[in-house]
Formats: C-alpha cells, sequence, structure tokens
C-alpha cells in the first residue's frame, strides 16, 4: 500500500519507525460510559498521538460511536478518565472539543450540497474584507486558501466553483479531512468514512488519511473494516459489547489476526440476522457455539 511507500517510491523501510513515539495528544483512562442502566462502554484505555493512526474496529453495537462521542465533547464520560495534552479534562460541547484541536468528521458531513466547494470550505468560517458597514465576503481569499490547502492534502479538483454535491463520495470526504486541517485540527475523529463507499472511493479516502498523518495529526479512524484499518493504521483497538478485546500497535498483531478478531462477531451476526428472518428459528435458543464469537 501506498502508505509503506516512500515519496519517491523507494521500497518500504524494514527497520523500527524511525520517529519515536510522542505523548499522546488524547488518552482515555478506564473510561465508561451508561446510558439509564444500559451499560455501552467499559474500562477503556485509548492513546492518540501525533502522527499516528488508532483505528477503532468493533461490531455494529459495540460502542464504537458513543466512544468518539465522548472524544468529541458530544457526550461525557461517567468513569475513568479522559485527558488531552496529559491533562484531565471534561468537555462539555463539540466546541469545547474544537478548541482543544480535537475535529470529527462525521458521515453525514454536514455539507449544504449546492453550495461550491470552496463555500462549503470556509461554511460558519467565511472570511470578509473591508470596514463595517461594507464588509464582504473576500471570495477570492478564500478560493486561493482552498485550493492551495486541497492540493497540499494531494486533493486536486478542476472547479473550486462546482457545488460540493456533485463530488463523489470520497472527494467529500476528503474536502471535510482538508478542511478539518486547515481550521486547526490536532486530533480528526473520522467516523466510518468508507462505510458506504466502493473499493475505488474508500481508497481515495484512505489515501487522505495518511496524508493527514503524514502532516503529523493524530487519527482516530473507525471502520468495521479490517483491511481498511490494516492499510493505513498504526495501532488497532477492537471493540466488542463496550469493551476493548483487542488494544495492540502495528507491529504486535497481523492483518490475519486482525480479522479473526473482527470476523467472530460480524458474521455471527449476519447469521443471526439470517436466521431470525426463518420463521421457527428462535436465535435465542441456539446453543451458544453457534451464536457466541469464538475467540
Ligand atoms: N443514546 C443512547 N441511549 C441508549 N443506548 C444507547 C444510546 N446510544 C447507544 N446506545 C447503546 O450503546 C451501545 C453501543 O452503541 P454505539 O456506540 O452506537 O455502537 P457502534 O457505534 O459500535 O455501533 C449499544 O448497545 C446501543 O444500543
Ligand atoms: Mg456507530
Amino acid at each position: 500500500m501506498a502508505t509503506n511507500v516512500t515519496k519517491d517510491g523507494a521500497a518500504p523501510d524494514p527497520g523500527p519507525d524511525p520517529a519515536p513515539d510522542e505523548d499522546p495528544v488524547v488518552q482515555l483512562r478506564g473510561v465508561g460510559k451508561l446510558y439509564g442502566n444500559i451499560r455501552a462502554l467499559e474500562g477503556i484505555d485509548l492513546a492518540v498521538r501525533p502522527g499516528r493512526v488508532t483505528c477503532v474496529l468493533g461490531d455494529n453495537g459495540a460502542g464504537k460511536s458513543t466512544l468518539i462521542k465522548i472524544i468529541s465533547g458530544l457526550h461525557q464520560h461517567d468513569e475513568g478518565e479522559y485527558l488531552v495534552d496529559g491533562k484531565p479534562v471534561r468537555l462539555n460541547t463539540p466546541r469545547d472539543a474544537l478548541n482543544l484541536g480535537i475535529a470529527t468528521v462525521y458521515q453525514d458531513l454536514a455539507t449544504v450540497p449546492l453550495m461550491p466547494v470552496w463555500r462549503n470550505f470556509f461554511l460558519g468560517s467565511e472570511l470578509t474584507r473591508g470596514p463595517w458597514p461594507v464588509r464582504r465576503l473576500d471570495i477570492q481569499r478564500m478560493k486561493r486558501i482552498t485550493g492551495e490547502e486541497l492540493s497540499a492534502m494531494g486533493i486536486h479538483l478542476d472547479n473550486l466553483e462546482q457545488p460540493i454535491g456533485t463530488l463523489s463520495g470520497g472527494q467529500r470526504q476528503s474536502v471535510a479531512i482538508a478542511r478539518a486541517v486547515h481550521f486547526g485540527a490536532r486530533v480528526l475523529i473520522l467516523d466510518e468514512p468508507t462505510a458506504a463507499l466502493g473499493v475505488k472511493q474508500s481508497g481515495v479516502v484512505l489515501k487522505y488519511i495518511a496524508a493527514a498523518r503524514e502532516r503529523g495529526l493524530g487519527v482516530i479512524f473507525i471502520t468495521h473494516n479490517p483491511h481498511h484499518a490494516y492499510m493505513v493504521g498504526d495501532h488497532f483497538a477492537v471493540l466488542r459489547l463496550g469493551a476493548l478485546e483487542l488494544n495492540a500497535a502495528r507491529e504486535d498483531v497481523s492483518l490475519e489476526e486482525l480479522t479473526n478478531h473482527m470476523a467472530g462477531g460480524t458474521e455471527l451476526a449476519a447469521l443471526k440476522h439470517e436466521l431470525a428472518q426463518v420463521r421457527g428459528v428462535d436465535v435465542d435458543e441456539l446453543p451458544e457455539e453457534v451464536t457466541a464469537p469464538s475467540s
């Protein structure tokens, strides 16, 4: 994969990573979360470091969204500690998180499809020029910066005037990533950015995840595709039923192991779902060996 190859196309460096691990920007210690009396998360330890991609994997309902909602300030944790730059924090809104440089790109992306790319890039943070009361949008500057930031991430669009809704899903995700980088993100959270995309478009998004890492961001990449995770990941956390069942650096886990960790859960959940459609099969009465993941 491209991420292992240097810019001039030389062979990947076989030795240990030359850049030593920096201190985590974001760290969770024993974090737990309850919705009423439903336990969504328990005992979560996670460290997000600059220039590293931390993948969070897990089946539906495993707690992935809850985890990123806590990190992005949408929900608060009930147990454990959340630290930013080594200091315990309690974030009350996504704005608090953004002020600390923690930006989230959600699946629905919150773009205005009919507005031009450059307009979406600056949505809510428009640049203006001239003194009040004749202040107006600084369109030229916004276009120029949008173009520069996109090309700095290796994104080349022919026309920044085109409505963002005409871009492919992968391109829209990429613009959202470039936007977060421009507005000062140090940590970038991506909630299943490849879930709705085909192979080629997923490749586009993975490329920009790698580009964000190259620019020194700590990336949290949520996915339930172990192959996508393994292409860009430096660290892997697998959630099952709200707990971490794997929390390992890349050198300590192979793609096969990662896939096995995921497969038990996903395949059996799909099977269970299929079976539930068949009249006369009571899924809850099936023996443990059939419905329980075997890992
Ligand atoms: N707002 C909520 N209220 C009650 N339960 C919730 C809420 N959000 C999530 N849950 C429950 O918490 C668990 C984890 O959900 P979630 O974090 O959405 O998992 P994932 O994103 O991995 O699919 C699930 O059992 C889910 O039903
Ligand atoms: Mg989710």
